[in-house]
């Protein structure tokens, strides 16, 4: 039902605006005039490739997920306590949830309505709430949810959100499926906290991102109590359940490597694992600090999946991977989990740097120069398919420009330095900026021309931006 904000009617209205403020006064308690003097939240935050993803108005600052996951991990039951701060003055606002059943809602602990449209859930609070969500203001949202979570499949048909397994179940969210398993702000641009409670019968794990809090076993379940610290966009959110082989060990300076394999593919991934310590060690040389808490990496058995996701603190990988792919997805961690893309057109600021970081680890480990790595890029026709920063569609984000011409883009900014020192501490001080943050093509092509002193337009208009591929002059 659509009610008139009291703005509205004030607008209208004078004289009736004027008539309510003195019945306020006379009767010294508020007429209701059936609407907050806020507005509803966006539906969406305009992102260009899926203008419905996320919600405007508000910000999330911590989830706090609690779900009980059946013996099959068919089914589960959650609880969401969403805390958020309002952007604008809301008379409601919105979460994103695909498929899952809502059994209630409050807000401010007081039961609210709620509208669905597909995976738009609209929450309307009642008069005495919506009058505290003012802008900058922090409020309490607690969804209850159960139901057989869905896997979502992309606009390029590649499967994500709850992944059924042999062994349980995986859950993978870039770029929109974390909306099968909890409700939320799911746009890159709102990172937050985290804590997951996963309660699994007992011998079965759960492993999520962040530090393990507390583990307990009560009348033949398991809960684990997961933390995730730093900001975390919720596509990087993950969790798996099932039979896991969970191994605790320390990188450089006690950084807890917490890594979990399924049993039949524990012995091939133990040789790729134990180099996490060794990649993290050379990430932190050419990038900078490694920039969360802990670090590891999920193998689950080939068929889980049909690719590799840099999961916050530990990727997944359907699989044991190989080097290359290791550290792909490590790299990450910096580009692309703590320096996060402010939209979905910016993702090759994820793929180009972490190819990138391929490249280099090559030219450092395996003796091939970083040269010949661009010249392969350059002689593959299909980086040149469309300009990295501009995928056609959304079925193009994870296709090859946005990989490999991406990385050349960042090699072409080393050669016009052409000074190794200088670029690497570009590489940094682009990390340090935006450590924890949002950040987008702009920003970045703002930020390589102050950093290197030079004027890279032509650099963006070719090997960035341009319809076709450039001589290499
Ligand atoms: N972004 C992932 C990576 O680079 C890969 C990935 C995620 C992907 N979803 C995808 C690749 C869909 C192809 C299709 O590690
Ligand atoms: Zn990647």
């Amino acid at each position: 039902m659509h009610q008139p904000t009291a703005a509205a009617v004030r607008r209208t209205a004078p004289g009736l605006a004027l008539l309510v403020a003195v019945l306020t006064l006379v009767s010294g308690c508020s007429v209701d005039l059936g609407g907050s003097a806020g507005t509803p939240g966006a539906a969406g935050m305009r992102d260009p490739y899926f203008p419905r993803l996320g919600n405007g108005g508000y910000d999330v600052t911590h989830y706090d997920l609690s779900l009980d996951v059946d013996p099959t991990a068919a089914r589960l039951s959650g609880t969401a306590v969403i805390t958020a701060r309002a952007t604008q003055d809301l008379s409601a606002f919105n979460l994103d949830l695909a498929g899952l059943e809502v059994r209630s809602v409050t807000v401010e602990g007081r039961p609210a309505a709620v509208n669905r449209a597909g995976s738009e859930l609209t929450l309307r609070p009642d008069r005495a709430v919506a009058d505290r969500l003012r802008t900058g203001s922090s409020f309490r949202t607690v969804v209850s949810y159960a139901g057989p979570p869905r896997t979502v499949t992309d606009a390029d048909g590649s499967e994500e959100g709850w992944l059924r397994t042999t062994n349980g179940a995986v859950a993978l969210g870039e770029p929109a499926g974390s909306m099968a398993w909890f409700p939320g702000n799911h746009h890159p641009a709102d990172k937050a906290s985290y804590d997951l409670r996963v309660t699994v019968p007992e011998g079965r794990s759960a492993v999520s991102n962040g530090e393990l809090a507390s583990r307990r076993t009560t009348g033949g379940r398991t809960t684990f109590h997961w933390r995730t610290r730093e900001p975390m966009a919720s596509y990087l959110a993950t969790v798996v359940v099932g039979r896991y082989t969970v191994r605790e060990s320390a990188a450089g300076g006690g950084l807890p490597v917490i890594t979990a394999a399924a049993p039949d593919v524990d012995g091939a991934s133990a040789g790729v694992l134990a180099r996490i310590p060794e990649v993290i060690a050379w990430g932190e040389k050419r990038f900078g600090p490694y920039p969360f808490s802990s670090a590891g990496a999920v193998v689950g058995r080939r068929g889980d999946a049909g690719y590799a996701l840099e999961t916050q603190n530990r990727p997944f990988f359907p699989g044991p991977p190989d080097t290359g792919l290791l550290v792909h997805e490590l790299a990450h961690q910096w580009f692309g989990n703590s320096v996060t893309p402010a939209s979905w057109r910016d993702m090759w600021l994820n793929e180009g740097f972490a190819t990138y970081a391929e490249w280099l680890w090559s030219a450092d480990h395996d003796g091939v120069p970083v040269a010949e790595s661009f010249e392969r890029a350059y002689a593959d026709e299909a980086n040149w398919a469309f300009p990295a920063s501009r995928p056609p569609g959304p079925a193009d984000l994870s296709r090859p420009p946005v990989y490999g011409r991406g990385a050349m883009v960042v090699h072409r900014i080393r050669l016009e330095m052409d000074d190794d020192e200088a670029f690497f501490r570009l590489l940094k001080g682009w990390l340090t900026a935006h450590r924890h943050g949002n950040a987008s093509t702009a920003d970045f092509t703002a930020y390589a021309e102050k950093a290197s002193g030079l004027d890279l337009t032509e650099l963006w208009d070719t090997w960035l931006q341009g319809g076709s591929r450039p001589a290499r002059g």
